[in-house]
């Protein structure tokens, strides 16, 4: 073992990454996972070979990728502003969460508040492996992490965890970044947001982003191709879909559904061209 005491938690950096041969096994490095391919458009080093070949055949023919995953982020960020410093809320569930990297939620949040609470879920068990770096909380706040798919979302509303950080009574942000577009429609990803919302309050918060191929057909086409065929569902869905199936019954913050580099961007700096960001955003209040 990586010297001898291998366990989650405990890989604050993936340059020091033990040989793949010495992982544990739930941590598949054969094919690529959506969480270290995102960290690989972003710079990060948390990513294996299999990660990288598919990211690099995806930017070969979708070069812009890069810029999507940013201003995803980005968008991420000022969500949580948003929610925290004008909209009151002081509980966050962050479902698909990706690996840690710079303005995770909690960091962001209980910079307005450290009183904040965050629980973070993913599926990929190389996010629980540094889920040590998401529970920095303040002294004040709380964070947690479990892991969890978000097509099971019954699973995560029954989670202790869940239940014993967030409270069910007060308006609770659920937080869908970059990740429903791994909700093929055969999974039903309307009920299983249905399924979330219905338990939280009223006064509660959506906040979704999604890929697009409105605006590049033909790349969505080949980055859908190639995380599928490298084991990856994914599924784009042009801005109408997305506006239809995540904020339907709810009341859109303004500007509404907009590209994520649209959402409320700071400073007046020149924003990046629609084909080059190709991800729709947006943040709605549950009435
Ligand atoms: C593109 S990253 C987005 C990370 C972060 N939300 C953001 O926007 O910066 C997508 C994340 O969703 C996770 N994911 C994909 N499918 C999932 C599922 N069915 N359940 C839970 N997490 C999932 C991946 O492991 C990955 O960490």
């Amino acid at each position: 073992m990586y010297g001898g005491a291998w366990r989650p938690g405990t890989i604050p950096d993936m340059s020091d990454l033990p040989p793949e041969s010495d992982l544990p096994p739930e941590i598949d490095v054969s094919r690529p996972h959506p969480a270290r391919m995102y960290d690989y458009y972003l710079g990060g080093k948390n990513h294996f070979a299999a990660d990288r070949e598919t990211a690099k055949t995806v930017l070969a023919a979708a070069p812009t990728t890069v810029v999507g995953a940013r201003e995803n982020r980005a968008f991420l960020g000022r969500a949580v502003r948003y929610l925290v410093a004008e909209a009151g809320i002081r509980q966050f569930l962050d479902i698909g969460t990706g690996l840690p990297t710079t303005n995770n939620v909690h960091e962001v949040a209980q910079a307005a508040d450290p009183s904040v609470r965050v629980v973070y879920a993913d599926n990929d068990p190389l996010v629980l492996a540094h889920a040590r770096a998401l529970l920095t909380s303040s002294p004040e706040g709380r964070t947690a992490y479990i892991q969890a798919d978000l097509r099971d979302p019954a699973a995560i509303l029954s989670s202790p965890v869940v239940r014993e950080v967030l409270d069910f009574s007060q308006p609770i942000a659920l937080m869908t970044v970059a990740v429903l577009h791994f909700v093929l429609d055969e999974f039903k990803p309307a009920a299983i947001l249905t399924t979330l919302l219905d338990e939280l309050p009223s006064g509660s918060y959506l906040t979704a982003s999604h890929v697009t191929g409105e605006h590049l057909p033909a790349q969505a086409a080949a980055t859908t191709r190639t995380y599928r065929s490298s084991g990856v569902p994914l599924q784009v869905r042009d801005s109408d879909e997305f506006a239809r199936l995540v904020f339907d019954g709810l009341d859109l913050v303004p500007p509404g559904v907009v590209l994520v580099s649209e959402w409320r961007p700071d400073g007046t700096e020149p924003r990046p061209a629609p084909a080059e960001v190709n991800c729709y955003g947006g943040v709605a209040r549950k009435p």
